[in-house]
């Protein structure tokens, strides 16, 4: 099919590169000029693995075209699908519907008939049906529908998610235009992927609900792991031994110094105001918000607690700044808000993070920027990993105990056995574990 996506950011260029790669003929249109400038250049102007070959491929192939606005790639397409962003407003804190209305008013006018304009931007219940009525008052002529599709794509695992879904989502209320997107998935379809056909609005809603009820999961499995610390329980324990029942699953019980990113914060507070404006309070949803941001703040607690009460001074190394592995994305990232709270007590910050440090650098200016963990860690008072990159696991611990002036590692990601870590000289600090102390040195017996 001739398909024609608005934007070409983490979701638009994915499903571009993802559905031409499928065999569809994808056109992607990026208003930006400098990403698009990037993307004729065939560079991919953010870190997603995998996201650089790809795109080589499938323009290379002709499969898929990058540009600027066209009227030609809108009046070609069969479907348009709406992949651009829908940040929270700064001034108001709802939804910013600007991008998805500057994209509607653009390709209202050049929809040839028969079009499906679908809507891929996670956007607040009720939005598809508005972007409709736009396209209507802009071309009341036309013969069009709409649909609603959320993407279920996690940063760093976009392409994956991509080609394995555990399902699709569609909204839409016209048959013919139900059977577009059925074309559009044949695919997925073919190979058992559910198709969920539902109406507009509770397409719109699922998205929410999924992002929400996973934020709480991740919320709740943190708040565990603090009574876990009080109590002297072990969070891992915890965690495998709930995640083993079928209704719960394994997944989204890590604990860490809470979640960040592009999307749940967002999300989460856009759906409680949907409870408000729908007289319906969502009251564990703004529980899961508060939860998550004290977290942040008591994360940075911990650490200068972790330091014996007092980081004036001192040498702290930071490894990892972006909100999580595999993304150099630094939106809502936790270290936005813990670092802050320890340059404000004092302590000297040396970060280092494999993908996100250019990012980073514009947000913490006060703090050093290191150009590996080696010299993050050099004559470090302590270290703390924010970020669960796997090279972090490879790190020489015992020569990490060497070169800090004093081997102190807070783990906010547990990505290592207490015991290994204190038997390689370290004070290792986690999440829901309890602290281990470096076991004495071996005294070597003269006789
Ligand atoms: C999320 C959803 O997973 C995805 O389906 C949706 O399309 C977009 O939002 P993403 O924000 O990329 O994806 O990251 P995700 O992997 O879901 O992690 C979200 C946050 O939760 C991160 O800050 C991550 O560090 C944190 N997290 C996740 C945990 O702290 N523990 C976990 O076990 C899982």
């Amino acid at each position: 099919m001739k398909i024609t996506i608005i934007g070409a950011g983490y979701v638009g260029l994915v499903t571009a590169a993802g559905l031409s790669d499928l065999g569809h003929s994808v056109q992607c249109l990026e208003s930006n000029l400098e990403k698009l400038a990037h993307l004729q250049n065939g560079a991919v102007p953010f870190y997603e693995p995998g996201m650089q070959d790809l795109l080589a491929k499938v323009t290379q192939s002709g499969a898929l075209q990058v540009a600027g606005f066209s009227k030609q790639a809108v009046a070609d397409a069969d479907i348009v699908m709406i992949a651009v962003g829908t940040p929270t407003g700064a001034k108001d804190g709802k939804v910013d519907l600007q991008y998805i209305h500057q994209a509607v008013d653009q390709i209202a006018p050049h929809l040839s008939g028969g079009a499906v304009v679908a809507t891929k931007s996670t956007v607040p219940l009720g939005t598809t049906r508005q972007i409709a009525a736009r396209i209507k008052k802009i071309n009341p002529q036309l013969n069009f529908a709409v649909a609603s599709n959320p993407e279920f794509l996690r940063e760093g695992q976009a392409l994956y998610d991509f080609r394995n879904p555990d399902r699709i989502v569609v909204g839409c209320e016209t048959e013919w235009a139900r059977e577009k997107m059925r074309a559009l998935y044949a695919h997925f379809i073919k190979s058992g992927v559910p198709f969920v056909e539902v109406d507009l609005e509770t397409s719109e809603l699922v998205k929410y609900a999924a992002n929400a009820f996973l934020a709480a999961k991740v919320a709740f499995i943190n708040e565990i792991a603090d009574l876990c610390e009080s109590s002297g329980a072990d969070i891992a324990g915890v965690a495998r031994g709930i995640g083993l029942d079928s209704r719960i699953g394994p997944k989204f019980l890590n604990p860490g110094p809470g979640f960040g990113g592009s999307c749940f914060p967002k999300d989460i507070l856009a759906l409680s105001q949907m409870g408000e404006e729908y007289d319906s309070p969502l009251s564990i949803v703004e529980a899961v918000m508060e939860s998550n941001a004290a977290r942040k703040q008591n994360m940075a607690r911990k650490i200068i607690t972790a330091c014996g009460g007092d980081v004036k001074g001192k040498k702290i190394a930071v490894l990892g700044l972006a909100f999580k592995a595999e993304t150099d994305d630094m939106r809502d990232a936790p270290s936005l808000d813990i670092l802050p709270v320890l340059h404000q007590a004092g302590a000297k910050l040396h970060c280092y993070d494999p993908k996100a440090m250019a990012a980073a650098a514009q947000l913490l200016p006060f703090a050093a920027m290191a150009k590996d963990s080696a010299a993050a860690l050099q004559d470090a008072d302590a270290a703390v990993i924010l970020t669960e990159w796997a090279e972090f696991k490879d790190l020489d611990f015992a020569q990490m105990a060497r070169a800090m002036r004093s081997p102190l590692l807070i783990d906010l990601r547990n990505l290592f056995s207490p015991e290994d870590l204190a038997s390689k000289g370290l004070h290792y600090v986690s999440v829901g574990r309890p602290d281990m102390v470096p076991e004495p040195k071996k005294r070597i017996s003269h006789g």
